[in-house]
This record gives structure tokens, C-alpha cells and sequence, in this order.
């Protein structure tokens, strides 16, 4: 069975965290809270502890794991390198929601890097997270405490859906702050070259007086890289991709997804708030003709939602109002609340009886980088044309 360690955040119950860190060292899986999203932690030293992390998760095994370390000084017996681009980061933004790709020591088992040279480090600032690891006294291998392919988990309740029965006990901090996982990041060389977009964001690193290198995909036309170049239509990432080799092997899954098709709406936000009242419009007339028609998430803003809701009917208004289930994932006005409320909006969507779901996009800049790059993964290439 799991067990559920409560622990408030602002006042660390040191009792659980040490149960919980001591069934980490004994080879245990333990998901705990960061303030990106929950870990799926197992001593990042113990080669069967890790493998017993793809099996819960029903991950891919050629796609590596983070090691969460608590302090800095851990760096050096883990690495070959600490090149001087990716100190600085590591200076400015641990603890914090950014991950660096560094040359593996042989000190980190083959199953934690799957068999790359290099190995992903994170210092997490959250409370609960940093202490665990502490007490825990090795460095924490965590993939997203979700299934392979869906939505990273931001509550425990998350995890307890996807996970429970499967891995030793979940210790319950509440939701995560960030929402959204960490930025992962290779500057090995003269550039920050974002393999992830997230919480760090591309324009905090050039602030820094640092080039940020858009990534280019090896072996491969259109490539993942849209999220860090900005283009408002990225290319679609759906499917597994034979002929290609990405330098962050997480980048060549399908992530994040609901159980109903995700759609990401085409065009500007005047298009899209067109296209939602088109579909409004035509679903409502259809279902004055036979009763019958699809039912439609929609994952919107706070805006668009109070923009176009009135033109939803109420459930049981004659007809239409059960034909829709919506969603709000926050505000345009500060993405961060889009970040937040991102992972849980969409996976509330399985509790609902939706055959399909349309979401609106945000501008890819900042946090929105990370937003649309999730959206985008989320969809894998489907867009409402509308
Ligand atoms: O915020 C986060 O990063 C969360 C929390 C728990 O820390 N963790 C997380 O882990 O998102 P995961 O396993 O879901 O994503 C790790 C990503 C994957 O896309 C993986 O391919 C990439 O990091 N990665 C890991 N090691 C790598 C390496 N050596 N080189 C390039 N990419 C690597
Ligand atoms: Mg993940």
C-alpha cells in the first residue's frame, strides 16, 4: 500500500520527513512535492531503486532522470565539470526551478542518465523537497510523479490518481507554487542552450548578459525547438520520431495528455474568439436538431471565458448546456497563473464526460514559453481551425 505523509510547508513536521527519507535510503519510491511539480523520488545512487522508478511510472527507459541534490557542494562528486556558464546559473537560480545538463561522474548509476554522458542536476527551493533530500543524505533521482504521457502532477491528489498501489508513500505539501516543470538547460558551452522552457525563462538568462542558443534539433527539419524561438505556430511534436535524435531524449514523447483529444486554437485572439463563438453557435443549433452532438471542453482564460461565456447556456437550458464542460486555467494577465493551473485544468477534464477539448493559446513570451510549450506537447500537433 502507499502511505500519505501530511507535511505543512511552513512548519515541517520532522517526523515524516524522516520515515519518508528513511524509505528512500532503504530503496523505496517516495513522491514529494518541488515548487515546480511533484518528484517521483528513489535514492539517485541505487541503480534497482531507479529502475523500480520506470516500472511505476511506466516510463521509456531511454529517457534519463533528474537528480535533486540540497546543496552546492554536492555538485563536484556527481560531475566531471562544473563548466563556468553553468555555475553562474547554477549561482543565480538554486534553489530554484532550473535544471542543468552536466558531464556525469561514474559516481551516477547508467539507469539514471540512460546511458548518456552527461547527468541532469536540480536544487529545488522548495521547503519540503530540500529537507527530504537532506535527511535522505544522497541525491534524489525524480522524474514528474505522473504516468508516462500525462499531465505532470501539481497536487498530491494528482499522484495519488496515476500512482497509488504502485509506489511506497506520497509526502503531501500541498500544491505546488510553480505548476509547471523546471527549465532544463545545457551550458556546457559558450551558450545557454534551453532544452526545456520553464520557470527560468529565456529572457531572466539573457539578463544575465548570458546568449541564449535557440536549440536546434539534430537529424531533423522542423525540430522541437519553436518554444524558445517563439514561433506563434510550432511544429507538431505528437509522435515519436524514428529519424530523430534529440539532445533531451523527453523531447520525442507525447506528453501531458488528457484522455480526450486536445485541440489548440488557430490564429490570433480575435480568430480564436471568432472560431469559439462559431463553435458555440453550430453546436447549439445541432443540438436543436437532434438532441444529440459531442461533448466539448473548453480550457480558456479567465477573459475569454468572460468574454464569450455569456453566450454558454446554463445546464439544462434547453438543450446545449451539458453538450459543454469548461475549464479555466487563469489569467492572461499574469501567466503565472496559467503556469499554475495549466496541468490541473487539463486533467480535470477526465472526471468529465468530454470527447474532445479546444484550448486557447498565449503569447510565447516569459512564462508563456513554457505555457504554449506544454499546450503544444498536450495537443501534439492538433489544431481547431474552426
Ligand atoms: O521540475 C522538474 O524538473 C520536475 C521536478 C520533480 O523536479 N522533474 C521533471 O522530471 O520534470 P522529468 O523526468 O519529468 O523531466 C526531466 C527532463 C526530461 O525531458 C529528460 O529527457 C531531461 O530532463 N533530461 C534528463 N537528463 C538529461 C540529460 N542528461 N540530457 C538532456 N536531457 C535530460
Ligand atoms: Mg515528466
Amino acid at each position: 500500500d502507499t502511505k500519505i505523509w501530511p507535511v505543512d510547508p511552513q512548519q515541517l513536521s520532522p517526523g515524516a520527513l524522516l520515515e519518508a527519507a528513511a524509505c528512500l535510503r532503504a530503496g523505496g519510491l517516495v513522491a514529494f512535492p518541488t515548487e515546480t511539480v511533484y518528484g517521483l523520488g528513489a535514492d539517485g545512487l541505487n541503480g534497482p531503486a531507479v529502475a523500480a522508478i520506470f516500472t511505476a511510472k511506466g516510463r521509456p527507459s531511454d529517457n534519463p532522470l533528474i537528480l535533486h541534490i540540497a546543496a552546492m557542494d554536492e555538485v563536484a562528486a556527481l560531475t566531471l565539470d562544473f563548466p563556468p556558464l553553468a555555475r553562474r546559473l547554477a549561482e543565480r537560480f538554486w534553489p530554484g526551478p532550473l535544471t542543468l545538463v552536466l558531464p556525469a561522474s561514474s559516481l551516477v548509476p547508467p539507469v539514471v542518465t540512460a546511458g548518456l554522458a552527461t547527468v541532469a542536476l536540480r536544487m529545488p527551493s522548495h521547503p519540503v523537497a530540500r529537507e527530504l533530500i537532506r535527511a535522505a543524505g544522497v541525491p534524489v533521482a525524480a522524474p514528474s510523479a505522473n504516468r508516462s504521457g500525462r499531465p505532470s502532477p501539481t497536487v498530491a491528489e494528482h499522484v495519488r490518481e496515476d500512482l497509488w498501489g504502485r509506489i511506497d508513500g506520497i509526502v503531501d505539501g500541498g500544491a505546488c507554487d510553480f505548476g509547471l516543470e523546471s527549465t532544463v538547460v545545457d551550458a556546457r558551452g559558450e551558450a545557454a542552450v534551453i532544452l526545456r522552457p520553464g520557470g527560468v525563462t529565456p529572457e531572466m538568462i539573457e539578463a544575465m548578459g548570458i546568449p541564449v542558443q535557440p536549440f536546434h534539433a539534430i537529424g531533423r527539419r522542423d525540430a522541437v525547438a519553436v518554444a524558445v524561438q517563439g514561433d506563434e505556430r510550432p511544429a507538431p511534436t505528437a509522435s515519436i520520431q524514428e529519424d530523430f535524435v534529440p539532445p533531451s531524449p523527453g523531447m520525442k514523447y507525447v506528453h501531458y495528455a488528457p484522455q480526450a483529444p486536445l485541440y489548440l486554437l488557430d490564429g490570433n485572439r480575435e480568430e480564436q474568439r471568432a472560431a469559439l463563438r462559431r463553435l458555440l453557435d453550430t453546436a447549439a443549433a445541432a443540438v436543436k436538431g437532434d438532441g444529440a452532438g459531442e461533448v466539448t471542453g473548453l480550457l480558456l482564460s479567465e477573459e475569454t471565458f468572460r468574454e464569450i461565456g455569456r453566450r454558454l447556456p446554463g445546464p439544462g437550458d434547453d438543450g446545449p448546456g451539458d453538450k459543454w464542460v469548461v475549464r479555466l486555467t487563469g489569467s492572461r494577465e499574469d501567466l503565472t497563473t496559467v503556469a499554475q493551473g495549466l496541468f490541473g485544468a487539463i486533467r480535470s477534464f477526465d472526471q468529465t464526460p468530454v470527447s474532445r477539448i479546444v484550448a486557447e493559446t498565449y503569447p510565447p513570451v516569459g512564462i508563456g514559453r513554457a505555457v504554449m510549450n506544454r499546450l503544444e506537447k498536450a495537443a501534439g500537433g492538433r489544431r481547431w481551425l474552426g
